[in-house]
């Protein structure tokens, strides 16, 4: 009997353990980052749309912090369990060392591998309805031609899935069928236990094959459905290579959520997204910008070309770059400026107010409608701590000027072009802390002459 209702209650098994050495990595396989967010990361973000009630990670030895790393991608980390499968021996074998981590899960069970970042809840999801309609395992599917290594699905005259043959222990005719195996399964979960009994590691890879469940559940009269989707959701990463080829897709998918989302953007293919960009409606993005992780760009944002965001707020209005650099902590208020040359660390450039070139402001704080002069450096570190330094609103910082935190100028404070101000600078006051100038009347034609005489001795 299939048990349709089972779909309501869902856990989820990622098989993690194999060894990834074609990564050539002392970092385990799907830890590697695309887009900024481990593979593994993607994989569970995407499983943690279904609202899982457990999820277990079948994990090689000695990768305890892959499955610490995997708490902070789901809503809820209670539901996070890990299974070693050591030594490896096949997608089956590491099925069979999760069971105890499923022990009191009574829904239907899916398996997914962790290096397929590309995956999304949707491809979860259509496996979902072939399954509601009755199959007791549903298999993902897509068309693959030309060379390659995947398992493939054969089918019966009326288009049912018969059984999963791995492309080592396929005969040339069965090499030949186009609809293979995407690797993510949907299994009931009253059937789980009983199917996994039934493997065997005869084949030509000695390994407990998971594929082999469906010949075995057809013995047992169970249905098995294939949910066809597109290659590229499953595509697996084994190597560097590979890694890159998922990295540019990956890429392309949030150049084009963003635009969708209202964003233009002059030359998407030179754009970099963090998985975690946030940027609204009209920002435009000029060529050659990168958004590391945990930036959120509000409406009506001009970012120019070069410039750098990571860990940054930028308010609605607000304009960056050429060649800003927003590190982490950086919030522009509502129409602040930052220009070119121009990094911000932990700093607040209040609304309206402007730091239009060369400078560095760290741990700041900088009122509304102040103005930054080129060449502006907050001294915030001495060797062994950080110290803040306060802008006032409307302030005016004089070019060059050197502001040594601890210090403050307040509402209305200017300070002198060349300043190196140490003190606090009161509201509406000038601060000019920098030498006198004296001017030596005739010394250019004394320190020529001086020369050119020295020059004549040398000739002679
Ligand atoms: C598997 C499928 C194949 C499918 C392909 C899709 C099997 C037998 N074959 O082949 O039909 O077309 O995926 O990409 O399932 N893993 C473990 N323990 C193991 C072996 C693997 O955890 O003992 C994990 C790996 O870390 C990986 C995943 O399972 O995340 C898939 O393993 P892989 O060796 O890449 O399987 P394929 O040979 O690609
Ligand atoms: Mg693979």
């Amino acid at each position: 009997m299939t048990q349709a209702a089972a779909t309501d209650r869902l856990a989820a098994i990622i098989l993690a353990a194999g060894k990834g050495t074609r990564m050539k990595s002392a970092t385990p396989k799907v830890l590697h980052k695309v887009a900024g967010l481990p593979m593994l990361g993607h994989a569970v973000k995407a499983l943690d749309g279904l609202g899982l009630e457990r999820l277990v990670l079948v994990l090689a030895a000695d990768q305890d912090k892959v499955a610490e790393a995997a708490k902070d991608w789901v809503k809820d980390p209670s539901i996070v369990a890990s299974a070693v499968q050591d030594p490896p021996k096949g997608t089956g074998h590491a099925v069979m060392a999760a069971m105890p981590a499923l022990d009191g899960v009574t829904g239907d069970v899916i398996v997914a591998f962790g290096d397929t970042p590309l995956v999304r809840s949707e491809t979860y999801e259509a496996l979902l309805a072939p399954r509601r309609a009755g199959a007791d395992i549903v298999v993902s599917g897509f068309r693959a031609t030309g060379p390659h290594m995947y398992g493939r699905l054969v089918l019966d005259g009326a288009g049912a899935l018969q059984r999963i043959v791995e492309h080592k222990d396929a005969t040339e005719e069965e090499r030949a069928i186009d609809l293979c195996n995407g690797g993510i399964m949907l299994i009931a979960g009253d059937h789980l236990a009983k199917l996994l009994s039934m493997l065997s590691d005869d084949n030509a890879q000695g390994e407990f094959y998971l594929t082999d469940m469906v010949e075995h559940a057809k013995s047992l009269g169970l249905t098995c459905a294939v949910a066809e989707g597109n290659a590229e959701d499953v595509l697996g990463v084994n190597s560097r290579v590979e890694l890159a080829g998922v990295e540019a897709i990956m890429q392309d998918r949030l150049r084009h959520r963003a635009m969708v989302n209202g964003a233009t953007l002059s030359d998407p293919a030179s754009t970099y997204f963090s998985w975690d960009t946030l940027l609204g409606q009209d920002v435009e993005v000029g060529p050659h910008v990168t958004f590391g992780l945990d930036v959120k760009v509000a409406d009506n944002v001009t970012i120019h070309a070069y410039s750098h965001l990571e860990g940054c707020i930028v308010h609605d209005g607000a304009q960056v770059g050429p060649y800003a650099r927003l590190r982490p902590g950086a919030e522009l208020m509502e129409g602040a400026k930052v220009g070119n040359f121009v990094e911000l660390k932990k700093t607040r450039l209040g609304a309206g107010a402007k730091a239009n070139h060369l400078a560095y402001l760290g741990d700041a704080d900088i009122g509304p409608d102040a103005n930054v002069g080129a060449g502006t450096i907050t001294c915030n570190y001495d060797g062994f701590d950080k110290f803040s330094t306060t802008i006032g609103a409307r302030a005016f910082i004089g070019s060059n000027s050197t502001l040594v935190a601890p210090v403050t100028i307040e509402d209305d404070g200017f300070t002198g072009a060349g300043s190196t101000i140490t003190k606090k600078v009161e509201a509406g006051a000038l601060g000019v802390g920098r030498g006198k100038q004296s001017n030596i009347a005739g010394w250019v034609a004394r320190f020529r002459s001086q020369k050119a005489k020295k020059a004549d001795k040398k000739k002679t």
